[in-house]
């Protein structure tokens, strides 16, 4: 069970060595970061790579000082996409009808579902919405780096607005909503390295439902088949 293991292992690494991690498994771990599954394929968040001393620096005084983010190889920046609109989608959508060497209007009917979905659930939604998406791809990171047996702190603890202005992602579309420092474990100076991985007990994490369970009072509504809104390849 190498995924299991590789998840045991790793942890919230609390202090780093300031060691480079090889480009190879930089690499690979940027790779997992791009491979993940994403809501209508949209990838609507990128990753920012960051090993620049000096503006680690300035980063960690908008991260609450935490020592990871001087003392890792590269810092991982995941920003999504800070509202949806018809550009945005329709790029990605021809984009992927070139590689797929389909029509560009393969998509039109799918696209105006979810553009309609979105519109109407506002700015607030769609930000929310795409930050989402790239916790997918942080999740992916951070598995990746535990497989690479490369250290990681999955880090929600900065303030986004100031790394978006430091980052000069104001205005550009984007918006940071997770930050990943890669690194190696000083063990000796961090307190949670042996500390037992405490979780949810299984009987009370899975929970296994049958009709019987669910309730019997929901309207359900007539289903919308969005297949049929799914590019076909003849
Ligand atoms: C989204 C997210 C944000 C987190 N933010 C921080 C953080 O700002 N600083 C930190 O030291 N740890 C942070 N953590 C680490 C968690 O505290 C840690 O993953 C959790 O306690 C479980 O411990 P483990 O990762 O060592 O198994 C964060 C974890 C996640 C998933």
């Amino acid at each position: 069970m190498g995924l299991l293991k590789d998840l045991e292992w790793r942890y919230a690494t609390k202090k780093m060595n300031g060691e480079k991690i090889p480009q190879e498994k930089l690499d690979y771990i940027l790779e997992a970061a791009r491979l993940p599954p994403s809501s209508s394929g949209l990838q609507q968040y990128k990753v920012i790579v960051i090993s620049d001393r000096a503006l680690l620096e300035q980063i960690r005084l908008v991260a609450y000082d935490q020592s990871q983010i001087t003392d890792c190889s590269h810092l991982l920046v995941f920003a999504a996409w800070d509202g949806y609109s018809d550009e945005r989608i329709s790029n990605v959508f021809n984009y992927m009808m070139d590689e797929r060497g389909l029509p560009h209007e393969t998509m039109d009917g799918y696209k105006q579902v979810i553009l309609d979905l979105y519109e109407r659930s506002g700015q607030e939604w769609q930000a929310h919405h795409a930050a989402k998406q790239s916790y997918i791809s942080f999740a992916m990171a951070i598995a990746a780096a535990a497989e690479q047996k490369v250290d990681a702190t999955p880090i929600e603890g900065f303030l986004s607005e100031k790394l978006d202005e430091l980052l000069n992602l104001k205005g550009s579309g984007y918006k940071s909503t997770v930050i990943l420092p890669l690194g190696y474990r000083e063990a000796e100076q961090d307190w949670l390295v042996n500390m037992k991985k405490v979780r949810t007990p299984k009987e009370m994490f899975i929970t296994e439902m049958t009709l019987a369970d669910a309730s019997s009072n929901v309207d359900l509504p007539t289903p919308m088949n969005l297949d049929s809104f799914a590019q076909k390849a003849e």
